[in-house]
């Protein structure tokens, strides 16, 4: 593909899951393979973006073409978010934690025979909403995930709302999808004011797809 519609944008995309330390060995984490954010990444760069890929720990190599800043907890992922800036385009395919370890233990936690540790938990950033959130720099077109199980356009119509995001690509993850890990994926894309349901496709082609749509957003503006 030699037409680069997207050159001279910029773009921020967050991918993989966050690690959130309970002591300096042991973490709590999701099962996020990072497969279709760094395909988005790949394909805003082969759309000719210059993209910044803010990844939590996968088995992924960096995608070409592509900065990669790597990062592993959530509050790390959102500081690298905003160096990347200002941005034109912003997309959180992140499975971010909503939670970290507060105050965890800089020594490895001891079976020591008075019971399990007690964690506390403290809220973490929302990336997607702090990235929407109205000011000088917020990218032009911010795009969320919304990964639900039932009631998927319902739910993920709230979520653009309450997220403040431009759109969101909602996807079907019940269990026997086969989503999470997977190569393939079923999505809407949802706006202000239509829902696009796309026939399900590799993560690669809902990525290519998703780059298209925001060349053509860009073209329109
Ligand atoms: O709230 P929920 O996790 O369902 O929203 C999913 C969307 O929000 C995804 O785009 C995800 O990357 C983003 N998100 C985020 N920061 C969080 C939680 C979710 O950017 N702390």
């Amino acid at each position: 593909d030699l037409r680069k519609p997207l050159a001279g944008r910029r773009a921020v995309v967050t991918s993989g899951p966050t690690h959130e330390p309970i002591d300096p060995v042991r973490y709590i984490a999701n099962r996020s393979s990072g497969r279709q954010g760094h395909a988005i990444a790949a394909a805003l760069a082969q759309l000719g973006a210059e993209v910044t890929l803010v990844s939590g720990p996968t088995r992924l190599p960096d995608p070409p073409g592509c900065t990669v800043r790597h990062i592993e907890t959530a509050r790390e992922m959102l500081a690298a978010c905003e160096a990347a800036l200002p941005a034109d385009i912003a997309v959180c395919a992140a499975a971010v934690a909503d939670w970290h370890v507060a105050g965890p233990s800089d020594r490895k936690l001891k079976k020591d025979g008075g019971g399990p540790p007690a964690l506390e938990l403290a809220e973490n950033p929302d990336i997607l909403a702090t990235l929407s959130a109205p000011g000088g720099r917020r990218p032009a077109l911010v795009i969320g995930f919304a990964a639900e199980t039932g009631d998927v356009l319902a739910y993920a119509t709230a979520k653009r709302a309450r997220k403040g995001c431009d759109w969101i690509v909602a996807n079907d993850v019940s269990p026997g999808t086969g989503t999470f890990g997977g190569s393939d994926n079923t999505v809407h894309l949802i706006r202000a004011d239509a829902v696009e349901s796309w026939p399900t496709m590799t993560k690669e082609a809902v990525a290519a797809r998703l780059a298209e749509a925001a060349a053509a957003y860009f073209e329109r503006i």
